[in-house]
């Protein structure tokens, strides 16, 4: 047997010891640690391409802002659950100026992280109608997601998008919403973990069946303006993200603060629900709850009350400062994140190089921009028999079965090679 950097026996072994009864199935803090564990009994480092930390430093102006706010004795006050009015307004802006639609800021509410806003939407969508109880996830996707579902104890549904680009994607969207148990439909633009960027085109089918269901889109921009195929760097000028918010009125488009100002570690994100959702009483949400039952008043003083009562104050500051520094153009969004495109363009040369393949390669005709993720596969290989090959030589990914894609392979998080070359 070929010699590998790391022996076989101790990755067998340790998988072993984990007790993953699918490793192709392994959630991404089980591959770290089989990888840590590898690491320590062998000696040798492991390169981390498993887990998306953002990897390049937070933006100076949230963190001076965030300082001075504690400084002030923020920090002893509860934050208003609505958020700061001033973040609200600049939340609001910032989506007019690089989204290029209009939401008011009373619908921008701060979350303690997308992951938060997406627990809160999943669970206020799902209480709407009594029929409507099932999430549909167009994978593939944030494997988290599924497991907040999992949690609260709410149904999914999914489908690979791999085989339903373009055109294809209504037949294939219309097959779920026709069954009439669709509460909300999610995805992330662009993709965690494939990297490919739903156009116009898709965009636009996705909002009108939406709107012909009655159905309430979630768009997860946690990698705002990261498709670097385009400059999306400019405020109030074409051309602008991406979003379904031009083709439907019901929708929540999910903003965080981790990858577009490297702030993860605050816990920070907008969710900007649509005016019209923000003010559509539901009768699912009336009975539960009482009042009116508006969508924007239960998301807000129902759930997010019961979630975390508000979002950190300082973590608010923050963003209050970094959302106009952008929308005026003093910090430029895609300069900083395309280091994540130089990384992947480098490193897929090397993948490539040595026989892999590039699994989610094309947007319709056109080939996936270079960015945080990207996906690979290799010869006939399973994800799981992929995933353990490489642990054999140092390499730490995720299983693409993990996300919910039928495609044999791995995702590549390019964040944590910080080298420079
Ligand atoms: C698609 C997607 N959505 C949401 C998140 C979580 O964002 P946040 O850090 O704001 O909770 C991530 C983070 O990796 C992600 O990849």
């Amino acid at each position: 047997m070929k010699a590998t950097p790391i022996e076989r026996d101790i990755i067998d072994r340790t998988i072993d010891e984990f007790q993953v009864a699918d490793f192709g199935r392994a959630t991404i803090r089980e591959v770290k640690a089989i990888a840590a564990k590898a690491e320590a009994q062998s000696g040798v480092e492991f390169i981390k391409m498993e887990m998306g930390v953002p990897g390049l430093p937070p933006s100076a102006v949230g963190v001076e802002a965030e300082i001075e706010a504690l400084r002030n004795g923020i920090a002893s006050l509860y934050p208003d659950i609505n958020g700061l009015d001033e973040l609200k307004r600049e939340a609001s802006r910032f989506v007019k100026a690089f989204v290029d639609v209009d939401i008011a800021p009373e619908g921008c509410v701060p979350v303690t992280g997308s992951m938060q806003g997406t627990f809160a939407s999943f669970l206020t969508c799902s209480q709407c109608d009594p029929r409507k109880d099932t999430i549909l996830f167009i994978d593939p996707g944030f494997p988290v997601q599924k497991q907040q579902l999992v949690v609260m104890g709410q149904k999914y549904e999914t489908f690979d998008v791999y085989n339903y680009r373009g055109d294809r994607l209504e037949e294939k969207l219309e097959s779920y919403l026709s069954r009439g148990n669709i509460s909300a439909i999610i995805y992330s633009n662009p993709n965690n973990p494939s990297w490919v960027c739903l156009k116009d085109e898709e965009l636009r089918i996705i909002g009108r069946l939406a709107t012909k269901y009655d159905v309430i889109v979630l768009e997860d921009l946690a990698y705002f303006a990261m498709d670097f195929r385009q400059d999306l760097s400019r405020p109030f000028q074409p051309p602008f993200q991406p979003s379904v918010a031009r083709y439907t009125d019901h929708y929540i488009l999910l903003i965080s603060g981790s990858k577009a100002f490297s702030y993860a570690g605050q816990r920070i994100g907008v969710s900007c629900i649509s005016d019209k959702l923000y003010h559509r009483a539901y009768p699912g949400l009336m009975q539960r709850y009482g009042g009116a039952g508006t969508f924007g008043t239960v998301f807000i003083h129902r759930v997010l009350y019961a979630l975390s009562s508000g979002t950190s104050h300082s973590a608010q500051h923050a963003l209050t400062a970094m959302f106009p520094a952008a929308a005026d153009g003093q910090l430029d969004l895609v300069l900083k994140t395309s280091e994540y495109a130089r990384r992947a363009r480098l490193t897929k040369e090397i993948f490539r190089r040595h026989g892999f393949r590039i699994v989610y390669d094309k947007d319709q005709d056109e080939t996936v921009s270079d960015g945080f993720f990207y996906t690979v596969g290799y010869g006939g290989l399973s994800s799981a028999e992929l995933l353990s090959e490489l642990l054999l030589y140092g390499i730490c990914a995720i299983s693409l079965t993990a996300t919910g894609s039928r495609q044999p392979g791995i995702r590549v998080c390019v964040s944590q090679l910080n080298c420079p070359e």
